[in-house]
């Protein structure tokens, strides 16, 4: 893939992002190398709505007007032309040309957006499909997009095309170890697919498998596997830029449960079927590492992935046990569905004890609660911190992948007081099991005084442009490459 920003060139076919309200008689002077009158287009109905299609055809070429809606940050014109080029991918040739001149406002950030997407929305989904599957053209080696708008500088738009290029490639990566069944996808595949990404991009990845979990007394992760014939895995993942004089480190923990049936507090069938995206917290995490160290991001960047599934048999932790955990406390299982909090209580015991870090991030697809409260619009967000918090709600604004801030009032931690142990699982309020479940993974921070929990079960798994089940959604990577960048930038 080649992305260039050229002259105009009339040979190729055309994509022109239209906002709503752009009056075609106002734009017709930014439109003046096109080869017709702007107002013979519009006299179609063609009004910019989102998603709005109008195909003109002239001299053999074909001009894509988008409508692009009213929204013009990041997040909806990334969407709207990944949707664009999912849906309407059978009609682009491998050589595509962005007529983006009239786009005054942000044009760098938009011309990203629209990339992105493009590129993104590249994404097939019939992995295991055994007929051939027809190749989206903007996939193909030699595919082009020539990016024409006279006023981005050349090296800017260097910058932003590798960020598009890179990202997007990172999210199809992600997407399609969302999408892959929990048969395939064991702890032992996605250790694989970690230590792959390590040796590809050149950071560290160390896994701990059977004895080597025992050994580092990670128990917590041992009880949820205990039902389970795969074997856990916990995949710790390092990256040291070159220059680290004054390098904010990030330590991001993730939940990757490969298949939650629940255990033995089983899960009803019709919420069972979604549940091989129980890793999409790790997943987002193993897709923004990946892509941050390919942009060779001036941060340390650690990231601990505890892997496993959470099944039913007669060797599965039962309701009432009480098991150990890294961290030396003693947790009471009182629902086995709720094994992520367990994993993690191990994953960030781990981190605060072995490494220092200046953010201490978790992502996980943790409750039904925050699904409940938030739908797909948005992923929680639980934090000790409020300029950390701040940072993460506006990156969560800035790419579209937004983030809603939940409290952590003590008061809600007294529910999670065990009789026999240290702790207990869950609250049994049948209320607000987001914030108990925030409240739970708080023990495990050791007073961590820069923390965010994300629970993104509601976002990173959804409808999409992609299939008609719901699917991964690659939600997180941009998130978390833009909060690299505020944390780098200050
Ligand atoms: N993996 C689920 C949470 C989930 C729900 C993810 C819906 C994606 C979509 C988690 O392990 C779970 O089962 N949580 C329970 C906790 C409860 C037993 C306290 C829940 O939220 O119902
Ligand atoms: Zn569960
Ligand atoms: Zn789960």
């Amino acid at each position: 893939m080649r992305i260039t920003k050229s002259a105009f060139k009339p040979e190729t076919d055309l994509l022109i992002p239209v906002f709503q309200g752009q009056s075609p008689e106002g734009m017709q002077s930014m439109f003046s190398e096109l080869p017709f009158q702007l107002s013979d287009v519009f006299k179609s109905d063609f009004k910019g709505e989102t998603g709005e299609l109008h195909i003109h055809y002239e001299a053999g070429r074909r001009f894509f007007f988008l409508g692009m809606g009213n929204k013009t940050g990041f997040g909806p014109v990334y969407k709207t032309t990944r949707q664009f080029s999912a849906k309407h991918g059978k009609k682009l040739k491998k050589s595509l040309g962005l007529y983006l001149a009239h786009l005054i406002e942000r044009p760098e950030t938009l011309a990203e957006a629209v990339i992105n997407g493009l590129l993104t929305g590249t994404y097939q989904i019939g992995a295991w499909k055994t007929d051939d599957q027809p190749e989206h053209p903007l996939s193909h080696h030699e595919a082009e997009i020539q990016v024409y708008h006279p006023s981005i500088g050349d090296e800017y738009f260097v910058a932003l095309a590798n960020r598009a290029l890179i990202v997007a490639e990172s999210q199809i990566r992600i997407l399609d170890l969302m999408n892959t069944p929990s048969n395939i996808k064991t702890p032992t595949y996605m250790a694989e697919w970690a230590e792959e990404s390590g040796g590809n991009h050149g950071f560290k990845v160390t896994v701990l498998s059977d004895d080597a979990i025992w050994e580092n007394n990670l128990m917590a992760l041992a009880a949820v596997n205990r039902g389970s014939e795969e074997p856990a895995r916990f995949i710790i993942m390092e990256y040291v830029p070159e220059v680290t004089e004054n390098c904010p480190s990030v330590g991001l923990v993730g939940k990757a449960i490969t298949y939650d049936t629940g255990g033995l507090s089983i899960k009803p069938s019709d919420s069972m079927s979604y549940m091989k995206s129980d890793m999409g917290g790790a997943a987002a995490i193993l897709g923004a590492f990946e892509a941050a160290v390919r942009l060779e991001m001036p941060l340390r960047l650690t990231a601990v992935i505890p892997v496993t599934d959470n099944l039913v048999d007669s060797m599965s932790i039962k309701p009432g046990d009480i098991i150990n955990s890294y961290s030396g406390k003693t947790i009471e299982v009182l629902n086995t569905d709720a094994e992520g909090r367990l994993i993690l209580a191990d994953g960030l015991a781990y981190m605060v004890k072995n490494h220092q870090v200046d953010y201490l991030l978790d992502l996980a697809t943790l409750t039904g609660a925050t699904v409940r409260t938030l739908g797909s619009q948005a992923g929680g967000l639980f934090s000790n911190d409020d300029a950390l918090a701040a940072m993460l709600e506006e990156s969560g604004q800035e790419s579209g992948e937004r983030l809603w801030r939940f409290p952590l009032w003590d008061e809600y931690g007294d529910d999670l007081k065990s009789d026999t142990a240290d702790v207990k699982n869950i609250s049994r309020s049948p209320v607000a099991g987001h914030i108990f479940a925030a409240k739970f993974l708080e023990v495990f921070i050791d007073k961590h005084p820069r923390w965010a929990h994300l629970d993104v079960a509601g976002v990173c798994f959804g409808d999409t442009e992609f299939g008609k089940e719901k699917s991964g959604t690659a939600y997180g990577i941009r998130l978390l490459i833009g909060f690299f960048e505020k944390i780098t930038s200050a």
